[in-house]
């Protein structure tokens, strides 16, 4: 089974719909969480992946310099000897070290189409340019801020959505099938190339 690191900052909505596909759902042949990390050693999404059972992980980023932070990362990411780095929710651009030392093999997950909107805000940015739809995009990372290949996009429908927690509410779902969905078919596909 593919080993996937699942790095988060936050809430880890994202990271319970991979856990859940890893333990029971599409990924259940296809992947296992060798560790969930977290820039914030508080981060409610990684007492979360305890309670699920996934090693954790955490070191805190506040006030570190991004690249000799990331370096410490990636030592602790390599102990788990992940086959694919999961950004789900890892508020941090990651410097050209981190992007490097996993190159090709690092995945994110953004709440728009990569091509129209990059960076924070993307639920913010849809609900008020008044779209009538958005795209979540699951992409491979590289050095840039989330301008890598993308894997998946999956269009969410916006029409009737009069709030902002409606918006994303609406993605959120979106966003927690295709992620599963996108990580199995590149797995399968790595395995089996065509
Ligand atoms: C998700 O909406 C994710 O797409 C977004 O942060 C949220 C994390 O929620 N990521 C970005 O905006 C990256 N630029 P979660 O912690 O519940 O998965």
């Amino acid at each position: 089974k593919a080993r996937l690191a699942i790095l988060l900052s936050g809430r880890g909505s994202n990271m319970v719909a991979l856990v859940t596909a890893a333990q029971t759902g599409i990924l259940r042949e296809l992947a296992e969480v060798a560790v969930v990390f977290s820039n914030h050693p508080d981060a409610p999404g990684l007492a979360t992946a305890a309670a699920l059972a996934c090693p954790t992980a955490s070191l805190s980023s506040q006030g570190r310099q991004r690249a000799e932070f990331d370096a410490e990362v990636v030592e602790i990411l390599r102990q788990y000897q992940p086959d694919y780095v999961v950004l789900a929710g890892y508020m941090r651009i990651l410097s050209p070290t981190f992007v490097r030392a996993f190159a090709g093999r690092i995945l994110n997950i953004h709440p728009a189409d990569t091509h129209l909107h990059q960076g924070l805000h993307a639920y913010e940015w849809a609900f008020e340019n008044q779209l009538a739809e958005t795209k979540i995009t699951v992409h491979l990372v590289d050095e840039g801020l989330d301008t890598g290949p993308v894997l998946a996009q999956q269009t969410v429908d916006l029409r009737g959505a009069t709030t902002l927690a409606e918006v994303e509410r609406r993605g959120l779902l979106a966003e927690h099938q295709l992620y599963a969905k996108a990580l199995a078919e590149l797995i399968t596909k790595e395995r089996h190339p065509a």
